[in-house]
């Protein structure tokens, strides 16, 4: 019941986020495009009935002055839920108008979201088929015949997506040499998670380092999409390993799609703010703007892809296209 009314409602603050830092697109200021996302974001959040804390966020509170972690969020009124939420998942894609970037909210009954750290986390994500089957343990050659397996082709005919990073080098190679192909992104591994649990995306994995933040957010919707994620923190240098600690990291543990996002009432929602593999960016018209969108609940088990027309001025709009 709380996921049935919060989706809908969730949907309309990554809509918002989404529209706000569309304008932003190829300006060449990651700052302004996020300013207008978490602006917009938290202004909707106002309007939802719930009582919320943000677990993963902007920042720790000294360095970010809205949806910091632990900000209260929402009316006040509802629900108590802890939210996770990435107003700019791809701030340079946004900045370079590049494709891929989207405005990303999860929220839990209290407790259903992990509180991660903002460090880096190693990270193999997969969908429905080879869910159970990988091991973050195996070698990558290993893992990708079982990839390939589960889905009835063979490793040759994977594509593997990776942040396109120094630091992935080794991976890299590992890869290739088992004979898969690679996308390299730029930024936005949310987005590749997504895919990856997506049949008819063109990829089938997401290996590497990214930001443990942006891990918990593909977990919650993982756990929609039937995927999973197995995530091992790798904080930077030592200050970051022990604010690990004592946020209660395990640095050594696996820990699994349901570990790091492990609530019953789990929603989900995203928005394309530039154009995608999964969705179409904001396309703005004259007294209008159409967003494309993804919002999914786990318990209640519904997976809607959201295609809405928003009218700013009723009285300039002439006709609506399908
Ligand atoms: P931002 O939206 O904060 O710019 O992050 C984008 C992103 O590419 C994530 O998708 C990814 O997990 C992380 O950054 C990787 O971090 P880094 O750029 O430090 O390698």
């Amino acid at each position: 019941m709380v996921e049935k009314f919060l989706a809908m409602e969730f949907l309309g603050v990554t809509e918002a986020g989404a529209l706000g830092a569309a304008r932003w697109m190829g300006q060449g200021d990651n700052e302004r495009a996020d300013q207008a996302a978490v602006e917009a974001m938290r202004r909707a959040l106002d309007g939802v009935d719930v009582d919320g804390t943000v677990v993963i966020g902007e920042g720790e509170r000294d360095q970010a002055p809205m949806l910091y972690i632990g900000e209260r969020v929402g009316s006040g009124r509802g629900p108590a839920v802890d939210v996770a939420v990435d107003p700019v998942e791809g701030t340079n894609l946004v900045a370079r108008g590049m494709p891929g970037a989207l405005a990303v909210i999860a929220a839990s009954e209290r407790g259903g979201l992990l509180r991660a750290p903002d460090t880096y986390m190693e990270k193999l994500i997969v969908g429905p088929p080879a869910a159970s089957k990988v091991s973050l343990d195996y070698p990558v050659a290993a893992n990708l015949q079982i990839i390939a397996d589960s889905l009835n082709r063979r490793v040759q005919d994977l594509t593997v997506v990776i942040l396109d990073r120094p630091r992935h080098q080794a991976l890299i190679e590992q890869v290739r040499e088992a004979g898969a192909r690679i996308m390299l992104i730029p930024d936005g591994d949310v987005s590749a998670a997504i895919s990856v649990a997506v049949s008819g995306t063109g990829v089938h994995a997401v290996m590497g380092i990214g930001g443990a933040p942006e891990g918990v957010l593909a977990a919650a919707a993982l756990r929609c999409l039937g995927g999973a994620i197995l995530a091992r923190f790798r904080p930077r240098d030592d200050a970051e390993a022990e604010r690990a600690r004592t946020m209660g990291i395990d640095l050594n543990r696996v820990y699994r799609t349901e570990d790091l996002a492990s609530g019953e009432n789990l929603v989900f929602a995203a928005t394309g703010i530039t154009d995608g593999e999964l969705f179409q960016g904001v396309r703005f018209f004259g007294g209008g703007a159409r967003t494309h969108s993804l919002v999914m609940t786990y318990r209640q088990a519904t997976i809607r892809f959201v295609d809405t027309v928003h009218l700013f001025e009723r009285r300039a709009v002439g006709v609506v296209r399908l």
